[in-house]
């Protein structure tokens, strides 16, 4: 077999196609590393703050360094009012991922920096971006339930605030804690679908809110950042822990899939599950409803044991498992679920934009360009020969 085709129609698994200086994810080993921090690390100690100057600076902040970050953060949480007047007149019942795509690139235009290429003006664009996107998920809820958008509060973090702009109330101590926790372990995840969609738009030179609206493009989709929604769909579709077997069994039988589990690129738990499953239970032991998290640990012991009898295989959950449970004790509706999942993106995925665009771990080509075999048959591999419209058959 040549290299061409050991690599073609296998979904890019395995091929790498750059370096980068931003995330490690060890399949094997369950381990995820930001600039070389382990992300568990993280989200045990740090806050989303530091984390997302750590993934643009490349260094954990000082703490000057880190009170400047949260600074500009709170300063940029404002969105111009015509923004929410486009959004005003948008359909209620649109999908905030299809707003939140509509949203970025007129956000690009009221940025001073849009075409200065310089990186400094990409960082200015990259703590936008991550302030601004918590303000429009949490004004759209706002804006499709007929409420007026809540004005940031400068006093809370950033987790704290976005929970606050989507309530109108602040959220408790603990809470706001808790989705810190979310928000630090989706911050980012290496070459993954959408990450690569943002960094192959930036590669043609296009700016970043272009590359940013491409990548939430991608994470839209229900087996890669829609799958959070997804889960919680099964988890009230099933109802009950009685009902897990019957459902789990009939699932797979029928070749379906169970949101929440297995990965591209984890071969064991993903280390983002195991903390999640930490905060569920925390969760539960505060409220009291035990509900979500009893469904969410069956379904998985279930699944793990049908898809060895029936693929001899292992599966283990991934990031989005516990964390529908998480967003859905919090108060989060299902279909915020994967924007709440681009609002922590935005630092990972604007990070991997900077770096694409500065070539910042090795040179290459500037512009991705894989390339495929024409496999169509019509007259041949050669042109057809072109038959005028008034020739052909109707
Ligand atoms: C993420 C995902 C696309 C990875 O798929 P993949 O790279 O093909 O994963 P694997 O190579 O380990 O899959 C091996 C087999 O298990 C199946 N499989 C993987 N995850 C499955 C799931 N959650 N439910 C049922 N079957 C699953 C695959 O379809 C494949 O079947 P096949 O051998 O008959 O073709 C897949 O696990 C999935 O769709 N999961 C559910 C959606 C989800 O939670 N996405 C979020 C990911 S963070």
């Amino acid at each position: 077999m040549n290299e061409a085709a050991e690599t073609k129609n296998i979904g890019l698994r395995g091929i790498k196609v750059a370096d980068t200086r931003i995330s490690d994810v060890n399949g094997e080993k369950g381990i995820l590393i930001y600039r070389g921090y382990n992300v568990v690390d993280l989200a045990r100690s740090s806050t989303f703050e530091e984390v997302s100057f750590l993934l643009i600076h490349d260094h954990l902040p000082g703490k000057k360094e880190l009170e400047k970050h949260r600074a500009e953060l709170v300063a940029e949480r404002g969105v111009p009012e015509a923004v929410f007047e486009l959004m005003k007149k948008m359909p209620k019942l649109a999908h905030p991922m299809d707003v939140l795509q509509a949203v970025i690139p007129f956000l690009a235009s009221f940025d001073p920096h849009l075409h200065m290429e310089t990186r400094e003006a990409n960082i200015k664009k990259a703590i936008r971006l991550i302030a601004k996107v918590s303000s429009v998920v949490a004004a759209w809820d706002r804006i499709r339930n007929d409420l007026e958008p809540v004005p940031p509060n400068p006093e809370l973090s950033h987790a704290g605030n976005f929970l606050y702009m989507l309530r109108g109330t602040p959220p408790d101590p603990e809470t706001a804690r808790d989705f810190d926790i979310c928000l630090i372990l989706h911050a980012e995840h290496s070459f993954n679908a959408s990450t690569f969609a943002g960094r192959e738009v930036a590669s043609t030179h296009a700016h970043m809110y272009a590359s940013v609206a491409a990548a939430m493009g991608a994470l839209s989709g229900e087996i890669h950042g829609g799958a959070n929604s997804e889960v919680m769909k099964m988890l009230l579709e099933i109802g009950e822990v009685g009902r897990v077997g019957a459902w789990i069994s009939d699932k797979l039988g029928k070749g379906g899939k169970v949101m929440g589990m297995g990965h591209a690129v984890y071969r064991t738990e993903d280390p983002r599950a195991t903390v999640l499953r930490g905060v569920c239970d925390r969760m539960v032991h505060r409220f009291g409803d035990r509900r979500w998290v009893d469904i969410s640990k069956a379904i998985e012991t279930v699944t793990k044991e049908e898809f060895k009898r029936l693929k001899g295989k292992e599966i283990y959950p991934n990031v989005d498992f516990y964390s529908a449970s998480v967003y859905h004790m919090m108060g989060i509706p299902r279909d915020l679920f994967t924007p709440v999942f681009a609002i922590s993106r935005m630092s990972g995925l604007t990070a991997h934009i900077i770096e694409e665009k500065f070539a910042e771990a090795q040179p290459k080509p500037e512009l991705y360009r894989p390339d495929a075999d024409y496999v169509g048959t019509y007259c041949g591999p050669e042109a057809c020969e072109f038959v005028p419209l008034d020739e052909r058959k109707p």
